[in-house]
C-alpha cells in the first residue's frame, strides 16, 4: 500500500478541534498556568487551545514538525510556543503544567506507561490530561490500527481498550479518570485525569 502520510498532512483536521472543544467543555475549573499540548500535528489543534483558552499560554510538542503548517494557523493573543520533543521523555520541570492535552495521540506513542508517568509529573496538584482516542474494544479498532500500519502512518499505532489506559493512569498516580463518549458505543473515548490538588490539611 503506497503512504498515506502525505495525503494526511494536506487534510485540515478540522475534526481534531470539534474533539478538543467537547472535552475542554466537560473539564474541572483548573490551577493558573501553562497548557501542554502532546503531538501538535499540523498545529491547528494547539492553535484552537491558543484561541479558546487565551489567558494562558500553549507548549505544542512532537516529534517531528514534517505536517506542520504554521502558514494556515491563525492563533490567539499569545501565540504558542513549538517544542521538538518526545511524550516519553518531557522537557519540562515537575509541577508546571495545569492541563495537557493527548488528542488523537496516544495510540501513536512509544513507552505508554512512561508517557503518564511524564504527564503526572509535569501537571500541578489539580491540574488534568485531557485525552480522547480511538476505543480499542470498537469492532472498527482493528481496521484503524491496520490502516495505520499498512498506510506508512505509524508502525506502532495501538487501539488501548480503555481499561487499558485506565490502569496505565492509575500506575503513574492519577485517581480514576472521568470518561465520555458522544454517543453510546462510539468510536471515539475521552477521559480526564485530575492530578489530585494539594492537601493543606
Ligand atoms: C494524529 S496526530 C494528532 C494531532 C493533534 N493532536 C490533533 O488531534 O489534531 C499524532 C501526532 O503525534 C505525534 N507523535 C508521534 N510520536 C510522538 C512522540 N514520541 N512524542 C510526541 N509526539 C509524537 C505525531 O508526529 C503526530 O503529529
Amino acid at each position: 500500500m503506497p503512504s498515506l502520510k502525505p495525503l494526511f498532512a494536506r487534510l485540515p483536521m478540522a475534526r481534531s478541534t470539534r474533539a478538543y472543544a467537547f472535552g475542554l467543555e466537560r473539564l474541572p475549573a483548573l490551577p493558573a498556568g501553562p497548557v501542554l499540548e502532546t503531538g501538535t500535528g499540523q498545529g491547528y489543534s494547539t492553535a484552537f487551545l491558543s484561541r479558546t483558552l487565551p489567558e494562558r499560554q500553549v507548549i505544542g510538542i512532537d516529534i517531528t514538525y514534517q505536517c506542520f503548517k504554521p502558514e494556515r494557523l491563525a492563533f490567539g493573543p499569545r501565540r504558542p510556543w513549538f517544542v521538538q520533543a518526545s511524550a516519553p521523555a518531557l522537557p519540562f520541570a515537575a509541577n508546571t503544567f495545569a492541563l495537557t492535552t493527548l488528542v488523537m495521540t496516544f495510540h501513536c506513542l512509544p513507552e505508554p506507561q512512561q508517557v503518564f508517568r511524564e504527564i503526572f509529573r509535569v501537571l500541578k496538584p489539580g491540574g488534568a490530561l485531557l485525552m480522547a482516542d480511538v476505543n480499542g474494544n470498537h469492532r472498527i479498532a482493528p481496521w484503524f490500527e491496520r490502516i495505520e500500519h499498512w498506510g506508512g502512518i505509524s508502525p506502532i499505532t495501538r487501539a488501548y481498550p480503555p481499561e487499558e489506559i485506565i490502569a496505565l493512569g492509575t500506575a503513574a498516580g492519577f485517581p480514576p479518570p472521568q470518561t465520555h463518549a458522544r454517543k453510546p458505543g462510539s468510536f471515539m473515548v475521552w477521559y480526564i485525569f485530575r492530578k489530585e490538588p494539594m492537601n493543606n490539611g
